[in-house]
């Protein structure tokens, strides 16, 4: 593992800081009225503890993701390039208030956006 990959792990603030950032990122999508539809059967709590998991190993952290392929968990939603452009959006906005470096916002995001064909439907 790269030094670059491993700092931004600890840029976050390890688990406890990924936490509070996952927090808020699903305040700002529940506060988001062209995401509620998205979210309303949703098991928030498992959906919460599951992206601490990836996002950490998104970001060279330890531990191991156990929740479903991007592609079954995302399954049926519909969501569209304009609902995912949101969510990384709110997650943009969620690293910069928790003050991670620009370098790490990238890579998270960088990461992420590639998860977008198994996650976008239409
Ligand atoms: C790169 C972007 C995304 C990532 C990394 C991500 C990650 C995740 C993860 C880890 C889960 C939990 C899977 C499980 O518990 O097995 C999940 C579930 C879910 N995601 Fe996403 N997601 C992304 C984008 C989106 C978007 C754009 C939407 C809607 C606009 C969305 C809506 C949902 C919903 C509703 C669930 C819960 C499904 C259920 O409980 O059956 N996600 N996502």
């Amino acid at each position: 593992m790269s030094d670059s990959v491993r700092g931004a792990y600890e840029a976050l603030g390890a688990h406890p800081g990924i936490r509070r950032a996952v927090d808020q990122f699903y305040e700002r999508i529940a506060a988001d009225p062209a995401l509620t539809r998205f979210f309303a059967g949703a098991d928030l709590d498992r959906l919460r503890a599951h992206q601490v998991e990836l996002l950490a190993a998104a970001v060279g952290g330890p531990g191991r993701y156990t929740g479903r392929e991007m592609s079954h968990a995302h399954r049926g939603l519909h969501i569209t390039d304009a609902a995912f452009d949101r969510v990384l959006g709110h997650l943009n906005a969620t690293l910069v208030d928790v003050g991670a470096d620009e370098r790490t916002i990238r890579q998270v995001l960088r990461a992420l956006s590639q998860m977008r064909l198994d996650i976008v439907e239409d």
